[in-house]
């Protein structure tokens, strides 16, 4: 049976491409969508995405995928150092959640280092650039 997975890209994320590309590479956030659905899809993987630069608008994603998506992925940017309320979110759907960063937060600055959803993912993917995703899909898809 097909899966449907919904991928929640967080602020500023909807700059890849041009910010910081020597952190976060050349790709474009659309490339990354366009590359993640095609792959989903010959993963059996029913892709949905949003991005959204709102706290708020990403914890009401979080709350409508119970019983919608049988798992999330998702890079909340720089809420993953500071968002409780999104970190409240995950614990509250029985939903897994694969956390993803594009870049490898350890080795960056040290308020990076943190997480406050990691403690409550079901995984977490770093340093691996747009591929994070594309690992993140395959692991659903084997799951
Ligand atoms: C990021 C890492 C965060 O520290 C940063 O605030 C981002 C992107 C990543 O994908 O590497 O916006 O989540």
């Amino acid at each position: 049976m097909s899966k449907s997975v919904l991928l929640i890209h967080g602020p500023n994320l909807n700059l890849l491409g041009t910010r910081e590309p020597e952190v976060y590479g050349k790709t474009t956030l659309k490339d990354i969508e366009t590359d993640c659905t095609a792959h989903a899809k010959g993963r059996d993987v029913e892709l949905a995405v949003f991005q959204s630069n709102h706290e708020g608008e990403i914890i009401d994603a979080i709350h409508d995928a119970r019983g919608k998506h049988d798992a999330i992925i998702i890079n909340a940017g720089a809420y993953t150092h500071t968002s409780v309320a999104i970190r409240d979110a995950i614990s509250g759907v029985e939903v897994p959640v694969y956390e993803v960063h594009l870049s490898n937060i350890h080795a960056r600055e040290e308020f990076r280092h943190h997480s406050h959803m990691s403690a409550v993912a079901k995984a977490v993917i770093c340093g691996l650039g747009p591929q994070g995703y594309i690992a993140a899909i395959d692991a659903i898809a084997a799951e």
